[in-house]
């Protein structure tokens, strides 16, 4: 009988043990977003290599395993068939000799032009030498090298000739994307050289010539150039060319974010359609996205959902860094110009519960949604559409009055989301406060799709011209919203889901 009730008292200490870790473990996971990729511990910054191949869309990642701070860079793999459920894998990419792995890409080597095997999976990626940057001898510190694997990114070799892309002196020399250039049949390298992008071509991916360089004098003016991509897009039966630069410091709402160009590319350079500066997100937490390789016309984009004004202090739960959704990218006409537009995949649907639809909401004051969302937990896509180009907001909001407040202003002529109440704020470098991005599209009604999932709120207002990404730390979901407004708007439709378990 003794032993008896000795084991149901021990069998009582494991349950409250087992309950406890949970409940510790759930807490630690409270930031942890559901339909955004996460690395399952340590840290992440840019997504790297993107490729689609037989079906599966890889994304590797600058990672340090280590610590939930930036650190000694590894590439981190993740595989997914939709671009929203994620698998991670194995460490692609480990330090080596010639340094630590900094940003890149992959492409595909149908042709075997670099000799390593038809159809090799070719990474490019930066060795940084941290020995030589923090010897001070003034020697640059950042080559680009391969690497190649066989079996779809399971096992990756060195290329043993590495570096194959030497920096001239440059301190900023770095982050390679490769695309083949059918025009001239060789590959094209653009590449981040302190505050332009230069393009390199090569016949066989081991021996690089500078053909061009842009950007001295064109887009904003701060910051050092990183994660260049240069990629075209069909329009009106043709075709344009898109650079993408993140910069380091000067993005619009502080920190740093992504600029682009629309423009033409004649195989050693590119020229821009414009002066003015665009920006691929205005939001805080879009940082170092590029598009997927072997995608053929369609554009995924993936960005790094932070910004590194405060990427090593924003709360950490054993993980730090998320990445955003998977965006297609578009060009589309407003007047005269072509604009970058940004959507959510379509593969997010089958992620999605039961599509909820409320037709011809008329608004004046407060319109409660909250017994609507309230099931969803902070995981959910919302997406509506006004009739008349009025002012409205939406108020996320939890039982401990913390808050997000998301709209639309129509005499400034700009969207907001406004994080200064959002939870955890006291985060450095002005973390707490109004996001504001401009609206590109004119006069029309407005729409918006919000999804939000744990910790982050991404908004594509006016069909993805102008985009949204920020984050934040609340200490319950939002399970409240509410539709503000001063005058009259009519919302002509609201389409509401969550995400499924
Ligand atoms: C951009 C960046 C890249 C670099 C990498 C290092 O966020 O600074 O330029 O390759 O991060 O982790």
């Amino acid at each position: 009988m003794k032993k008896v009730k000795l084991i149901f008292v021990a069998f009582i200490l494991v349950a409250c043990f087992i309950n406890k870790i949970q409940a510790q473990v759930q807490g630690a996971e409270s930031y942890r977003p559901q339909f955004h990729f996460s690395p399952k511990k340590g840290w992440m910054n840019d997504p790297n290599g993107m490729i689609f191949l037989n079906g599966k869309y890889h994304l590797f990642f600058q990672h340090n395993p280590n610590a939930t701070t930036w650190g000694p860079m590894h590439w981190g793999h993740a595989i997914s068939t939709d671009l929203v459920n994620w698998q991670e894998q194995k460490i692609a990419l480990y330090p080596d000799s010639l340094g630590t792995i900094f940003s890149g890409s992959a492409v595909i080597d149908k042709n075997n032009t670099a000799g390593f095997g038809k159809n090799a999976l070719v990474a490019v990626f930066t060795h940084h030498d941290h020995k030589v940057e923090e010897s001070k001898s003034g020697l640059p510190a950042q080559h680009q090298s391969l690497a190649y694997s066989m079996d779809e990114g399971k096992t990756w070799t060195k290329y043993s000739g590495n570096p194959v892309l030497r920096s001239p002196g440059l301190q900023a020399f770095r982050d390679p994307k490769v695309m083949w250039y059918e025009a001239d049949k060789q590959w094209i390298m653009t590449l981040a050289t302190g505050g332009s992008a230069t393009f390199y071509a090569s016949k066989d991916l081991k021996s690089w010539n500078k053909v061009g360089e842009f950007g001295v004098g064109f887009g904003s003016p701060e910051g050092t150039w990183e994660c260049p991509d240069l990629f075209s897009l069909p329009v009106n039966g043709g075709q344009k060319w898109v650079l993408l630069s993140s910069l380091s410091s000067g993005a619009p709402n502080g920190g740093s974010g992504t600029q682009y160009f629309v423009g033409q590319f004649d195989g050693n350079t590119f020229t821009p359609d414009h002066k003015d500066v665009r920006w691929i997100d205005y939001g805080t937490d879009n940082y170092a996205g590029i598009t997927w390789s072997n995608t053929g016309e369609r554009k995924i984009f993936i960005g790094w959902m932070n910004n590194w004004t405060y990427a090593n202090v924003i709360p950490e739960q054993g993980w730090r860094g998320a990445a955003t959704i998977a965006r297609d990218l578009n060009l589309k006409q407003v007047g005269n110009e072509f604009y970058l537009t940004s959507l959510p995949v379509k593969e997010l649907n089958g992620m999605t519960g039961k599509t909820n639809v409320i037709k011809n909401i008329q608004v004046k004051g407060d319109y409660d949604l909250s017994a609507k969302i309230a099931a969803f937990n902070g995981k959910f896509q919302l997406e509506l559409a006004t009739v008349v180009d009025e002012s409205f907001s939406l108020q996320l909001g939890n039982r401990k009055g913390e808050m997000l407040i998301i709209g639309y202003d129509k005499a400034n002529n700009n969207f907001y989301m406004d994080r200064s109440k959002s939870g955890l704020v006291s985060i450095p470098n002005n973390f707490a406060k109004n996001i504001i991005a401009p609206r590109i599209a004119k006069g029309s009604p407005v729409s918006l799709k919000l999804l939000l999932d744990a910790s982050s709120a991404e908004l594509f207002a006016d069909e993805g011209l102008t985009v949204m990404t920020n984050t934040f730390f609340n200490s319950e979901p939002f399970n409240q919203l509410y539709i503000k407004t001063n005058k009259p708007v009519t919302i002509q439709k609201l389409k509401y889901s969550g995400i499924k378990n």
